[in-house]
């Protein structure tokens, strides 16, 4: 006999409100308190931004670190640092942030958008390498909810095309792609700070790099351009930079953040893994894939209705949210290039078709670009995993889920 499902006044699995996040605590406090008593608030001559970006480069095994405002930020330091002429293209994804694409554009490129892999979501690298093409200059991957991209193929395709390779990191602190922390295969990891993010100052960003020219022209573009320290008779700008300079406040409270990181990511780690196993008995759900030797970090987790259910993933987030399960279906609802419609219509600096006007081929954003990925869209739902949850809470999600599977399925 099956159990009635609670959207057909059945008794809901879950009944009591889920934990909330609680990110910032005593450790925060005391190294604000040190900032405050010392009454310097800007990181050139302060100690805290520069700590953090010490201890976020170890952490990572890399000789940089460049701390800024936001993970947009961050992707712009990376951009600034190649210096695109205007039209030259950088490949990325279409299931992601908006603060993945305007940099590109504000530095005068045209993004391009690889479609995905239809279980990971991630950026699938035939896709990608089909549309490199003379104008190329960099891969800016992400690694969607904390999932790691296919990243032997992309170190492959930067190598042999002589492309730098970016890594948005912004959803995946700590993840690992065959023992190799994301952040670190590339040239540049880029991350974000931002509230929802594993560790978060509010908001935030830092890049991480092991090469000294990269990382020169990071922290330039960071601080706009300007050769700061150069005993020259007037100031000399190197670059076109912008003011993204973290700010002591910050950097005490990501410095602090950084003792929660380890703790944050295995627990998301193991409580995504968890659900997994929990629901592995499901035919019309399943998780998003993890590639062979990777570990994923559940920024949130993602479930596909798969193509023969014989529901939605509307009709399946209703009921799953009427036993109690917050979630939501279809993330960013359409591919990135669609949320937009300035960017869609190409019209981005004013009334000019700037950069678009210097492409060396059509470029398209339509309904046709990307179909993997507005079909992973559309057969996703979006369920809040963090830290903070039991495993009894993860019990009762996977309990949810199997119950509405089987009460959809008749
Ligand atoms: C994949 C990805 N890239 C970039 C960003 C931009 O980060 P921020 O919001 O810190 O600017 C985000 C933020 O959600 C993101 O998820």
């Amino acid at each position: 006999m099956n159990e009635s499902l609670a959207i057909h006044g059945g008794k809901p699995i879950r009944q009591k409100s889920f934990p909330k996040e609680r990110k910032v605590g005593e450790d925060e406090l005391a190294e604000l308190r040190e900032v405050i008593g010392s009454a310097w608030l800007f990181r050139f001559g302060g100690k805290k931004v520069e700590a953090f970006e010490r201890a976020f480069a170890e952490k990572h095994g890399v000789r940089f670190g460049i701390a800024c405002t936001s993970g947009t930020a961050a992707i712009h330091l990376a951009i600034g640092a190649l210096q695109l002429n205007p039209g030259d293209e950088v490949i990325t994804a279409p299931i992601t942030d908006i603060g993945s694409v305007t940099p590109i554009l504000k530095e005068g490129g045209i993004p391009l958008f690889a479609d995905v892999d239809p279980e990971t979501g991630n950026m699938d690298p035939e896709n990608t390498e089909r549309l490199i093409s003379g104008r190329t200059k960099a891969i800016l991957v992400v690694h969607l909810a904390g999932n790691p991209c296919d990243m032997d193929a992309f170190v492959d395709l930067a190598k042999r095309y002589g492309l730098i390779l970016i890594e948005d990191c912004a959803q995946a602190h700590q993840a690992e792609y065959k023992g190799k922390l994301v952040g670190t295969i590339g040239d540049i990891g880029c991350f974000s700070l931002q509230q929802s993010k594993h560790i978060t100052t509010g908001d935030g960003g830092i890049c991480i790099t092991d090469n000294e020219e990269l990382a020169t022209k990071m922290a330039l573009f960071m601080d706009k351009g300007w050769e700061r320290g150069a005993m020259t008779p007037h100031r000399r700008y190197l670059m076109l930079g912008l003011n993204y300079r973290m700010n002591e406040i910050t950097g005490a409270v990501a410095l602090a953040q950084m003792k929660r990181l380890d703790w944050v990511t295995s627990e998301r780690h193991r409580k995504g893994t968890m659900l997994n196993e929990l629901i592995s008995e499901c035919k019309y759900v399943k998780p998003q894939k993890v590639l062979q030797g990777c570990k994923a970090v559940y920024w949130h987790y993602e479930l596909l209705i798969q193509r023969n259910a014989p529901f939605t993933a509307d009709e399946f987030a209703r009921a799953l949210s009427a036993e109690g399960i917050p979630c939501w279906a279809h993330y960013i609802g359409k591919p990135i290039f669609l949320c937009h419609e300035a960017i869609q219509r190409q019209k981005v600096f004013g009334d000019s078709r700037f950069p678009f006007d210097h492409a060396s081929r059509e470029v398209k954003y339509d309904e046709t670009t990307c179909p993997n990925a507005q079909d992973y869209l559309n057969r996703l739902i979006v369920l809040p995993l963090h830290e903070f949850l039991s495993d009894d809470d993860i019990s009762d999600m996977a309990k949810a889920i199997i119950k509405v599977e089987r009460g959809l399925s008749h």
